[in-house]
């Protein structure tokens, strides 16, 4: 054989073999758990994992995002499904367009990255009842996320429709997706093994095989719901102590491989409170650290991007609706942009590769501003009315799973001043002769309204709003409306009456693009007039571009409600902030004429008009200022906080003094009550004073009511301030139809040590409000 021939054959051989591997890798690889390590194809393999949501970013700017977290330094995208935006009513999967996740995970693929899945099929995120579908409740009794046939069943045909998308793409076919979690987070809901056993099985019999399945959760919940043959992976967020949250874990799995699943980078916003941040530097020295000790982690979120329409979730304890915006504080900002912490990460995340990262790409759009757009058509709220039912109904008994409904009632002639009590999600506002009278919002635990007197039986609107479901705890099965009867008490000094309301209609105005257009389309009259004199309903008006890109739009001049731009859902709006612009992909305007509509369910502040502006506003707070302490910002979180003192005070009048094992220093003083003598829902505190080293009462001077969930305030002595003013005879008292638990946080001017306090409830034998059981913070 000559030596050209003899060439020829070994380029022929390896040509041969070159395509042979080729092909093996085409067909596939393999991502297993490791002594310790995760393998990718067998070799050790570190997942720098970014969190981002498909559906939080228009689809026209996956790609550019995909890039982001490349550059950034990361292998992988991790991402949930969220059931409820795949299956708006039952039975009708929708995995186009921005619902195309197959796309989204083989352009992932195409930029070089891997892919963790999170189908839930409860994922919580902030998103609308934690992405599972309203529809589910409409079985009244069905119990979520445990094995109700209906909810299982429900979530087998989910799960099947969910791997019919990306079964295709898991590594060993070819694809990108190395990992798929098993529910979410479960601790914070049950200890229930056979359920999350149950949505196992349903993952593992449609996807491959092979394929590594996880579950995560705080270390403290872990052991909860942990089962033995899935990937344990822990949740927490910047400044942990990162040894301390997989102590546990190296004790019960010491092979196992180490992975924070959810590293949090910021934190998400509420309506009603301050913008949250987090420094860059606590977490970058937690991935550092991390990357240091070959521990994975997914950046939670890397990229939040914007909650659109009608799908930012609501958190609890209590009822605190999140904001439209998703930013997060994450280093790649809610528009796209890199921010000075994806700078520093990205620093980081080079140490820790072997190759130069990437450049960051260019933002796919400019960002430009509008000028004044004056919304000038309008059309009546009730005219987006869809159906009306005798009766008085939840949205979901009338088949609605988002907007506003009306009840309308027949209030009774009480010739004086009375209370409506009611139950209202989310947010309630009473009309009488089409105009404005009170609110009830479930965000300040409000649930009475004051009913001037009527000389005669009375037509009212009570016009209730839906903001997003709850996405946290036991509360996400959060029906939206009115919720249980509605009473109005009328008190003439000798006696209370009480009237329980009969008779209503309920009426549904839907929340989406074209039920505004049918109202705007339409002739009707009736408006009402809201809370700031202006008219309750919708607001449209054109805008013309000559050049397209992201933009801000401003919203400060309406009240509460949702915008659509050319048919997007933006999102939610509202007046108190701290988001007073909304995210306008440019994406999604065009060159010439554009349409802005807005329903605004309270009224604008001023003439009704948008305009685009070039930066976000995220932290600015208009709160009401009203008699009540109830600002949502101002409600302490005591979740993780401990109580100097608690236990439960004696029945019957006089005072009673509560004294704290170790003393507590700070300024802010909480008392919880958490149960009363008469096992009713009222609380009171006529008198209270903190207690000195000594025993002795502290100077009051200083104080000021930081915060009360709920204060009577019919009569006008009944504010919190009451609890001390000097006198016995006035009082701090919960309004009625609040319920337990009730709190009250006083400022005492500075911060100071206090060793106990004397508290006295109401004087009068028998009177409401007595404390039972109790819990009190210093801070
Ligand atoms: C948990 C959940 C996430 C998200 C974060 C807070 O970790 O698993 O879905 O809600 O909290 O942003």
């Amino acid at each position: 054989m000559n030596q050209s021939l003899r060439t020829l054959i070994s380029a022929f051989l390896l040509l041969l073999c070159l395509s042979a591997t080729a092909s093996a890798k085409d067909k596939g690889g393999t991502f297993t758990v490791g002594d310790k390590t995760f393998l990718l194809n067998g070799q050790p393999f570190v997942v720098k994992a970014a969190e981002v949501h498909y559906p939080r970013i228009p689809r026209a700017y996956w790609e550019h995002r995909i890039k982001m977290c490349k550059a950034l330094g990361m292998n992988t995208l991790c991402l949930y499904i969220f059931w409820n935006i795949h299956e708006q009513r039952e039975g009708q999967f929708d995995f186009t367009g921005n619902n195309d996740v197959a796309a989204f995970c083989r352009l992932a693929q195409k930029n070089g990255m891997y892919v963790i899945v999170r189908p839930g099929p409860y994922v919580c995120a902030e998103w609308e009842m934690g992405g599972l579908p309203w529809w589910l409740l409409k079985k009244k009794d069905i119990r979520l996320r445990e094995q109700d046939p209906y909810f299982m069943e429900r979530v087998a045909v989910f799960e099947e429709k969910v791997a019919e998308q990306l079964a295709p793409l898991t590594i060993q076919n070819g694809g990108p997706i190395i990992m798929v979690q098993v529910e979410n987070e479960y601790g914070s809901y049950g200890e229930d093994k056979p359920y999350v056993s149950a949505i196992r099985d349903m993952i593992r019999k449609n996807w491959n095989k092979d394929l590594a399945l996880f579950q995560c959760d705080w270390a403290s919940n872990f052991e909860k719901n942990g089962l033995d043959d899935l990937v344990w992976t822990m949740n927490f967020g910047t400044g942990a102590n990162i040894d301390n949250q997989f102590r546990r874990l190296g004790e019960l799995r010491p092979n196992s491989p180490k992975m924070c699943s959810e590293f949090w980078s910021g934190w998400f916003d509420k309506w009603g409170a301050r913008h949250e941040t987090r420094p860059a530097k606590d977490m970058v020295a937690g991935i550092d650290e991390m990357l240091s000790k070959g521990i994975s982690f997914s950046l939670y979120m890397t990229h939040g991007g914007t909650s659109f329409g009608h799908w930012a979730g609501a958190n609890s304890p209590g009822f605190a609706p999140d904001v439209t915006s998703y930013d997060y504080d994450a280093p790649i900002n809610e528009y796209g942009l890199a921010t000075d912490k994806y700078w520093e990460l990205r620093q980081t995340l080079q140490k820790y590769s072997d190759k130069r990262l990437p450049s960051a790409p260019k933002a796919p759009m400019p960002v430009i501003t509008v000028p004044k757009v004056r919304l000038t058509e309008f059309a009546p709220l009730l005219n987006g009315t869809d159906s009306t039912a005798k009766g008085l109904r939840t949205f979901e008994e009338m088949d609605m799973g988002w907007g506003t409904m009306a009840y309308e009632v027949t209030l009774p002639a009480t010739h004086r001043q009375g209370i409506l009590t009611l139950d209202a999600h989310d947010y309630a506002q009473l009309f009488i002769g089409g105009k404005f009278v009170g609110k009830a919002d479930r965000v300040k635990n409000e649930r009475s309204i004051v009913v001037p007197a009527l000389d005669e039986p009375t037509v009212a609107t009570i016009v209730v709003e839906g903001m997003g479901r709850i996405n946290f705890g036991r509360a996400i099965k959060d029906f939206k409306g009115i919720i249980g009867d509605v009473t109005l008490t009328v008190d003439d000094d000798i006696s209370e009456l009480t009237y329980k309301l009969k008779n209503w209609t309920s009426i549904t105005v839907p929340d989406s693009y074209a039920q505004a257009l049918h109202a705007l389309a339409i002739k009707r009259g009736g408006a009402l007039t809201g809370q700031n004199g202006t008219r309750t309903g919708y607001y449209r008006g054109y805008f013309n571009l000559k050049k397209v890109g992201d933009t801000f739009l401003n919203m400060e001049a309406f009240g509460k409600g949702l915008a659509y731009v050319n048919g997007h859902a933006l999102g939610r709006f509202w007046h108190i902030g701290p988001q007073q612009t909304l995210y306008l992909p440019g994406c999604w305007l065009k060159k010439g004429k554009n349409e802005v509509v807005v329903l605004d369910v309270v009224g604008p502040y001023a003439e009704p008009a948008v305009f685009g502006q070039d930066k976000p506003e995220l932290d600015k707070l208009n709160l009401e200022t009203s008699r009540l302490h109830n600002n949502p910002g101002d409600k302490l979180d005591l979740n993780s906080a401990t109580p100097v003192a608690s236990g439960e005070l004696k029945a019957g009048n006089g005072w009673q003094t509560i004294e704290f094992g170790t003393p507590g220093k700070g300024r802010l003083l909480t008392i919880v009550a958490e149960s009363t003598q008469k096992g009713d829902d009222e609380v009171a505190i006529a008198e209270l004073y903190t207690l000195d080293a000594q025993g002795k009462r502290m100077s009051r001077e200083q104080w000021t009511v930081k915060y009360a969930d709920s204060e009577d305030i019919m009569r006008g002595n009944d504010t919190a301030d009451k609890a001390y003013d000097l006198q016995e005879s006035t009082y701090w008292q919960t309004a009625k139809g609040a319920t337990l638990p009730h709190r009250i946080t006083i400022d005492l001017g500075s911060v100071q040590t206090v060793t106990g306090i004397d508290i006295l409830p109401r004087a009068e034998q028998g009177a409401p409000g007595a404390i039972k059981g109790y819990k009190v913070y210093v801070q």
